[in-house]
């Protein structure tokens, strides 16, 4: 793919990201008319997911053709060529009124993270990041925060029921006894790019699925984060671990959470 092909991606895509923002704040302020269901234990799915997936698979399929598309609620196939799209990161956030929810798009080009795309509308925040290209909020360059002592470090531990809670546990009581201050904020992307702006120095955790860091991985990338090879084995279809740090804690946080 030519530099031009890729910053034609970059740019129709932030468009497509704007517009579907605009949508799920729409819902998002509708609270009553969310259509709230469960696909599993603490696994929320609103009307809005579907909506927001579905606009962006349509307007894809017309701009790009070629490339393959794979999302949180109509699954796809991986290609040389493929954007994931998590329509609305966290969503039980979503569907309680809290404002820390996102969408999320990326570009996997050769199974490497190329382009990511992030709008946080109920924040008033977009991120928009390309391989070897950089990356902005709201326009702006941003880059980690530097911080290379545990004793002072902010550490975000996403977890869900995928993975049993005694390991999330473990990885808690080692984070504390080293120092860190602990949170979980609900969203594993915006996990990544609370990184990338330096807000926290880390986001870890145990699995989570291709759709939830696909952007954040280039995002917190461009930043200057360190970051495990995610997409390494079926990680597309069937995620993975994931760390970021700054470069600084890269190696203790390995240690503290077991994930290389
Ligand atoms: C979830 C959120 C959560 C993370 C989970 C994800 P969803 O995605 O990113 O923070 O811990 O692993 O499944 O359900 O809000 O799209
Ligand atoms: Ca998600």
């Amino acid at each position: 793919m030519t530099p031009a092909e890729l910053a034609l991606r970059r740019y129709a895509v932030q468009g497509l990201v704007n517009e579907a923002g605009r949508m799920a704040l729409d819902y998002f302020g509708k609270q009553d008319s969310l259509g709230v269901t469960m696909k599993g234990a603490q696994d929320w799915l609103t009307v809005a997911d579907g909506a927001v997936e579905d606009f962006l698979r349509q307007r894809l399929a017309v701009l790009f053709p070629s490339d393959a598309v794979i999302g949180e609620e109509g699954g796809g196939q991986a290609s040389d060529a493929v954007w994931i799209i998590d329509p609305i990161d966290g969503t039980a956030n979503f569907a309680r009124g809290d404002r820390n929810w996102c969408i999320s798009i990326g570009f996997l080009l050769n199974r490497v993270p190329t382009i990511g795309i992030v709008a946080a509308p109920a924040l008033n925040e977009f991120y928009v990041a390309q391989r070897g290209e950089g990356v902005t909020l709201n326009g702006r360059p941003i880059s980690v925060s530097g911080a290379d002592d545990l004793k002072r470090a902010y550490v975000e531990l996403g977890w869900s029921t995928r993975v049993p809670f005694e390991h999330y546990l473990a990885v808690l009581q080692r984070g504390q006894a080293a120092g860190c201050s602990m949170k979980r904020s609900g969203s594993g992307t915006l996990g990544l790019c609370h990184v990338a702006n330096g807000r926290t120095d880390a986001y870890a955790e145990l699995h989570i699925n291709a759709w939830d860091v696909a952007a954040g991985i280039v995002i917190a990338g461009e930043a200057g984060a360190s970051i495990n090879d995610f997409f390494a084995g079926e990680g597309i279809s069937k995620g993975n671990p994931i760390l970021c740090s700054t470069p600084a804690l890269a190696a203790q946080l390995r240690e503290i959470t077991g994930i290389s």
